[in-house]
């Protein structure tokens, strides 16, 4: 039955991503990507010369904040999203992550769309979600345009979890 050729199907994933502008988000989300647009300032980012700012809300209304930290041996580098997620939990362990905002800035300005957060950022969104059993929603911010993802499962088809 399984291998028979003739059975085979396609899946198809869909992933809701909301396509806004700054004026649409609540106070929340504006604050947050208020925050992480500032939080580029403390990118340490010599050899990308690319800026990244997040801003993580927690259930308990604390605001934490990180910036991609890069070094010589390129692989020690982390990203913004990272940096916040687990600075979030190591300080706040018993605190739901609400929602995580990026902004990255290069060549002197804001990027006009957004960026989108790499592979390993979005598998540790997937699993912050899970750990505390509550979305995460991600805010990703561009001149021109914000993506506004509520659930971090549509970062990841096909994730990995047993
Ligand atoms: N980077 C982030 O911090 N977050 C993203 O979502 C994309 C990329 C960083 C990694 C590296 O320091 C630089 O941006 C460009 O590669």
């Amino acid at each position: 039955m399984y291998n028979n050729h003739f059975m085979m199907k396609n899946i198809n994933i869909t992933a809701k991503i909301q396509v806004c502008c700054y004026e649409e988000l609540n106070s929340d989300e504006k604050n947050i990507i208020d925050i992480a647009k500032n939080a580029v300032k403390c990118s340490y980012s010599p050899y990308s010369q690319f800026r990244v700012g997040s801003a993580v809300l927690l259930a308990n209304r604390e605001i934490v904040v990180g910036s991609n930290q890069e070094n010589i041996a390129y692989p020690s580098g982390l990203c913004a999203e990272r940096t916040a997620l687990f600075y979030a939990n190591s300080q706040f362990p018993d605190e739901a992550v609400e929602a995580i905002a990026v902004a990255a800035y290069h060549e002197g300005n804001f990027v006009d769309e957004p960026v989108t957060p790499c592979g390993a950022c979005r598998q540790v969104l997937l699993e912050v979600q899970n750990r505390y059993k509550h979305p995460i929603k991600v805010l990703l911010y561009g001149k021109k345009v914000i993506y506004k993802i509520e659930n971090s499962a549509d970062l990841l088809p096909l994730a990995f979890e047993f």
